[in-house]
């Protein structure tokens, strides 16, 4: 008798394909990215993101109000800093009545329950466009690392509720833990991007903040001396390891769809939250593709969406949360 197992039997109706089906994406799994800048009644589309804005704090606190009420719970704030405020140090960064601040008091402002975490590095305040300090043609790494301790410390009491140091320097996790708890900030949590890749993908993300490494012959020209070849792999298990032994909550792994081997092989091996960031070019990709009638939206948002999280992602960074939100209701 041909064939006893026929493995349609179980696509026949929507309704049993429903019934079986393994990964289904729902509000709780995003962190919403969002960018802030400098002004009153401020929303600039940002060219390469459609659909994504530069907002100022009012719009901001309008902003995660709408989030919250369509079931959204976690933002990840990052500040576009006017460019007189840059330095090689970033001191605005550690600056109490900075941007950072002002908007973490925004949010919580709004809305209270909403979890926000931070963008931890240097580069939005660098006027060198580096995650780090820069000397003598390096990015310095236990200097910037002693920065970013203190700027984690300022955005925790400031209120955020994690820290998210973005930069790639070795020993970070370890010393921002230590600084969060010599300041008895024992609750607020540590997001690292543990693997993240010196990718292509970014490039839309450094256009929103205008935070790209300037083209100078004294300093690098691009993140290949801290960011991750994406070449390798016993590199980004090794990284997500190291991390996790330093004290990060969650980890992560950075840009997310060429990246899914990486996200399942250090889900098989890890105990905490998984974070994946899908970035800003993966979404102007398929904004770009659609807008010419190439792809179908919604398709392949959700088919990225969820095939994040079937690699194991517990935690999606994506500037398509609303989108999938709307589409889900
Ligand atoms: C900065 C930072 C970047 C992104 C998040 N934090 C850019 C970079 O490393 O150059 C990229 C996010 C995106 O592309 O959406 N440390």
């Amino acid at each position: 008798m041909y064939p006893l197992r026929r493995n349609r039997r179980l696509r026949t109706t929507a309704s049993v394909r429903r019934l079986v089906r393994e990964t289904i994406i729902t509000p709780d799994d995003f962190l919403v990215p969002l960018f802030v800048v400098e002004g009153r009644g401020v929303k600039e589309e940002i060219l390469s993101m459609p659909g994504q804005y530069r907002l100022s704090l009012d719009n901001l606190e309008k902003e995660v109000k709408e989030l919250w009420n369509m079931g959204l719970c976690a933002v990840l704030l990052f500040v576009k800093v006017p460019e007189n405020l840059k330095d090689n140090k970033g001191a605005e960064a550690l600056n109490e009545h900075g941007l950072m601040h002002r908007a973490i008091k925004a949010v919580k402002n709004s809305c209270p329950e909403m979890l926000v975490m931070t963008d931890v590095a240097l580069d939005p305040y660098s006027s060198f466009g580096h995650d780090g300090i820069v000397m003598g043609g390096e990015v310095l790494n236990d200097e910037t690392v002693e920065l970013l301790a203190e700027m984690s410390v300022s955005h925790a009491k400031a209120g955020a509720d994690f820290v998210a140091p973005s930069d790639m320097m070795d020993g970070r996790i370890g010393i921002i833990r230590e600084a969060l708890e010599d300041e008895e900030l024992t609750n607020v949590g540590i997001m690292s991007y543990s693997a993240k890749y010196a990718s292509g993908f970014y490039g839309p993300f450094r256009d929103a903040l205008d935070s790209a490494p300037v083209d100078s012959a004294e300093i690098p020209k691009d993140k290949k001396t801290y960011q991750m070849d994406p070449a390798n792999r016993f590199e980004a298990i090794k990284a997500v390891e190291m991390d996790i032994d330093e004290g990060a909550d969650i980890v992560m792994v950075k840009p997310g769809l060429a990246y899914l081997d990486i996200v399942r092989e250090i889900k098989n091996e890890i105990d905490v939250p998984l974070a994946v960031y899908q970035v800003s070019g993966e979404y102007a990709m398929l904004k770009a593709a659609a807008e010419k009638g190439w792809l179908d939206h919604d398709t392949v948002m959700m088919e990225q969406l969820t095939a994040i999280k079937r690699a194991g992602a517990n935690i999606i960074a994506s500037y398509f949360a609303k989108d999938a939100v709307r589409l889900l209701d």
